[in-house]
């Protein structure tokens, strides 16, 4: 198993007991949460347990290594950690230095974002008005550091997360997305559909879909 994004940390040693423990527990904690059928656009899920649950833990490298593949190809990679019930699935992506995401939407779905390393710039925009052909234009922009845990959902608009630091930065966002989602030119705001946004690895494989 590789883990390009630890490349440029020391690492410590530590013992196999501790190693994973703390990470796996917040895996846990979150499938509790979640439930046994419900999706996290569900009624009966409070997205603020959630955001509670990922905000007590303290991002460590070594716990969550093996599912952080790095690609710099890429924008940034989909890394799966856990899909619970089906309905929600727990990411982790690594996003490469200087580039970032598209404008999309979020499929209906809440999306909660932990920062697990670095810094992530989120740019928000307002829908566009469909039939008008004209330039996003910006609602804000957020720089959320290590640690942090961010909220979005299609009800604050749609946006575009980057790195524009010079190393990986990790984000780890329980998300849904079996049921794609748009993303949207900059230019226009013409909307396109992504029926399904597949995984670089899942549960610490490679797949590169
Ligand atoms: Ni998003």
């Amino acid at each position: 198993m590789t883990c390009t994004v630890l490349k440029p940390l020391q690492q410590q040693e530590t013992s196999d007991e501790t190693k994973t423990d703390r990470f796996d527990k917040l895996v846990e904690t979150l499938k509790d949460i979640l439930g046994p059928s419900s999706g996290i656009t569900s009624d009966d899920v409070d997205v603020g347990d959630l955001m509670d649950a990922m905000e007590q833990y303290t991002s460590d490298d070594r716990e969550w290594c093996p599912y952080a593949m790095a690609d710099d190809s890429r924008g940034y990679t989909r890394n799966l950690v856990d899909e619970g019930n089906g309905k929600s699935n727990l990411l982790i992506l690594v996003w490469s230095p200087g580039k970032g995401s598209p404008i999309h939407d979020h499929g209906n779905a809440h999306c909660v974002m932990k920062i697990l390393r670095g810094t992530l710039t989120e740019t928000r925009y307002d829908f566009p008005d469909g039939d008008r052909n004209k330039p996003m234009e910006i609602k804000s922009i957020s720089h959320h550091k290590e640690n942090a845990v961010a909220y979005m959902a299609d009800e604050l608009g749609v946006h575009r997360v980057s790195n524009e630091g010079s190393d990986f930065a990790c984000t780890r966002p329980p998300n849904v997305a079996k049921s794609g989602c748009h993303i949207f030119d900059l230019r226009s705001g013409k909307k396109s559909y992504v029926p399904k946004c597949g995984y670089y690895s899942r549960y610490g494989h490679l797949v590169k879909e």
